[in-house]
């Protein structure tokens, strides 16, 4: 499958190196250029334990790749997650107006029947929402589904918690979608985790 991941920020960024640790081939795709000329280069602009070593890895074997190009990254894609901000305003609720242009963007160039998944903390609704921007803006012959599958990680323990987190989401209407996230995501009943994690340091 090709994965895409929308938003180069801190979910964004450890969910594209530890997927591509998981052998998937994964693109990053962000609207800031100098974040995404620094990543391709093999430098972080977060400091979390074990990320320098994946990207750095996976970059090498071309796992991984970054990129600004909305055609590059999600034309082709299969599988694309949205972990684009969701900054509170100052009402305390969360501003989702990073999730509608990537939505829009989303809905815009794919060319495939794809399966959109949020990685974000994003309230009730949120799903069905981006389902409708969708819906009206992709090509009509493509299926497209939304599922929710949200980043529990902890800065400081994030490529960790990602390979071994206590508990997956995985939140959908369609069982094809929830068959293929299960069989997709680093769970305890892939037989790649049950034989040990992939190699990932915590330095
Ligand atoms: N940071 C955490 O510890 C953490 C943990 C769990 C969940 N979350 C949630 O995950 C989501 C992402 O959080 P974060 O901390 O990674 O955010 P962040 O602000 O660090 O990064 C967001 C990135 O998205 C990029 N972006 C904005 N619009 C874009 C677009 N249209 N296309 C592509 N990229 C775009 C930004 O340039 C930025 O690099 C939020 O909903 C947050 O609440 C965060």
């Amino acid at each position: 499958m090709k994965v895409t991941v929308a938003g180069a920020g801190y979910v964004g960024l450890v969910t594209s190196a530890c997927l591509a640790e998981f052998g998937h081939v994964v693109t990053c795709v962000d609207v800031q250029k100098e974040k995404i000329d620094m990543l391709q280069s093999g430098r972080s602009p977060i400091i979390e334990p074990g990320l320098d070593s994946l990207l750095e890895k996976n970059l090498h074997n071309k796992q991984l790749n970054f990129t600004i190009n909305p055609y590059d990254a999600y034309s082709k894609a299969d599988l694309i997650f949205i972990a684009v901000g969701t900054p509170e305003k100052n009402d305390g609720s969360a501003d989702l107006k990073y999730i509608h242009v990537a939505a829009h963007t989303i809905a815009h160039y794919i060319e495939r029947d794809v399966i959109i998944c949020t990685r974000g903390a994003v309230p009730v609704g949120t799903n069905e929402l981006i389902q409708e921007i969708i819906d009206s803006r992709k090509p009509p012959n493509l299926q497209a589904e939304v599922v929710a599958n949200p980043e529990f990680l902890r800065e400081g323990t994030a490529i960790i918690d990602f390979f071994h987190g206590d508990r997956i989401v995985i939140g959908t209407r369609d069982p094809n979608a929830a068959a293929v996230m299960e069989q997709f995501l680093p769970t305890a009943a892939n037989p790649d985790i049950q034989n040990g994690p992939p190699k990932c340091r915590n330095d």
